[in-house]
């Protein structure tokens, strides 16, 4: 690698590089929702909940696509699998318009839904498995391979007999991931696929849809509030509020264009008054021996930490990383007051 041709790698010639998968072009999702206003009175009234939207998506591509609660991320990945027509606008997947031809999308789509399983609850999972088989009428073979392989990267063989009803969260969540993957979509939708899981479960899921999109090439979108999430799997971030798109880039634009700050928190071996850390950081908390420093999340923990290690009796030190609503937050704040 030269490094001179710019951040998008060049095609390595293998047919589909840089072509687009997912194309969303002004797209609108209007709710009409009737609230009552008192005894037998509803008002009529328009929720927006995507608003003029455009992206796209090439193949192969892992994008986070974040924002906050009610920003209109999960009705975008209902209308990218047909489950929601959308008001206005444009929308391919595949060339396929997912509302008019959302069986035929199935075949090349997957998704996981964090908040809801497609399991069937009282059956054992491998039966929720031949189900999937049939429904989508995957070839014998294929599916025992698919299975075998998917089973053994996420380590559910010891519960295929379990009823669903019965795993932790963190096992069904990998039980879902793998119905989701058994027909070999070429796009995976998730939707706050770590949400509830604990710090193990989120790494083996995390490692799993690096090695799904690195060696098959699947196209995925994945929906988070987990920052780290998308740290550790994407290049390419989206934020939406409110409906409508406020970002697309790296994620370190993002954090650039919202300001965001990162906390570095200090048990000093003793009380000690606020740590003078130079320019670039700021005592923003001091309980007893513990203070909290925020500092620019563009820049380097690394000269802060030295500076504070030659100066101070320092017991212990981490880096919390900026929460993604406090990102978008400031990210907002400032744009209102520019
Ligand atoms: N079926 C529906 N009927 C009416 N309003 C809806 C419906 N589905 C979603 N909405 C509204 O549309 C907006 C966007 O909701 P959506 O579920 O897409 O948000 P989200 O970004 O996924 O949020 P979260 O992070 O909480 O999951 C919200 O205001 C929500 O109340
Ligand atoms: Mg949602």
């Amino acid at each position: 690698m030269t490094g001179t041709q710019g951040a998008k790698p060049m095609p390595d010639g293998a047919d589909g590089a840089d072509e687009v998968f997912i194309e969303v072009d002004g797209v609108e999702k209007v709710f009409e929702v009737r609230k009552k206003t008192g005894f037998l009175k509803r008002e009529r009234r328009q929720v927006r909940a995507v608003d003029s939207l455009s992206f796209t998506v090439a193949r192969g591509e892992m994008v986070g696509y974040i924002g906050p609660n009610g920003a209109g991320k999960s009705t975008t990945i209902k209308m990218l699998t047909g489950i929601l027509t959308p008001s206005g606008g444009r929308l391919r997947v595949a060339g396929i318009d997912p509302s008019r031809e959302r069986t035929r999308l199935a075949h090349r789509i997957g998704v996981v839904f964090g908040q809801r399983t497609t399991l069937w609850w009282d059956l054992p999972l491998i039966d929720s498995y031949r189900l999937m088989h049939r429904m989508y009428r995957i070839p014998d073979a294929r599916y025992a391979e698919n299975l075998d392989r998917l089973v053994e990267l996420l380590s559910l063989a010891s519960l295929l007999d379990v009823p669903v009803r019965q795993l932790s969260l963190g096992q069904r969540m990998r039980g879902d991931i793998v119905a989701a993957l058994l027909h070999d979509p070429d796009v995976l939708y998730l939707d706050e696929p770590t949400i509830g899981l604990d710090v193990i479960s989120k790494a083996r899921v995390r490692d799993f849809l690096r090695e799904l999109n690195s060696e098959r090439g699947t196209t995925v979108l994945l929906t988070t509030h987990d920052l780290q999430d998308i740290e550790q799997l994407c290049s390419r971030v989206m934020v939406i509020d409110h409906g409508r798109l406020m970002y697309d880039g790296p994620l370190a634009g993002l954090h650039e264009a919202g300001e965001s700050e990162r906390t570095l928190v200090v048990d000093l071996e003793r009380e000690l008054p606020p740590i003078d850390a130079g320019p670039s950081a700021r005592v923003v908390k001091v309980e007893g021996p513990r203070q909290w420093l925020a500092f620019p999340a563009s820049e380097s923990a690394a000269p802060l930490v030295a500076r504070i290690a030659a100066e101070y009796p320092l017991a212990d030190l981490s880096v919390r990383e900026p929460d993604i609503e406090a990102v978008i937050a400031k990210m907002y704040a400032d744009r209102a007051t520019a």
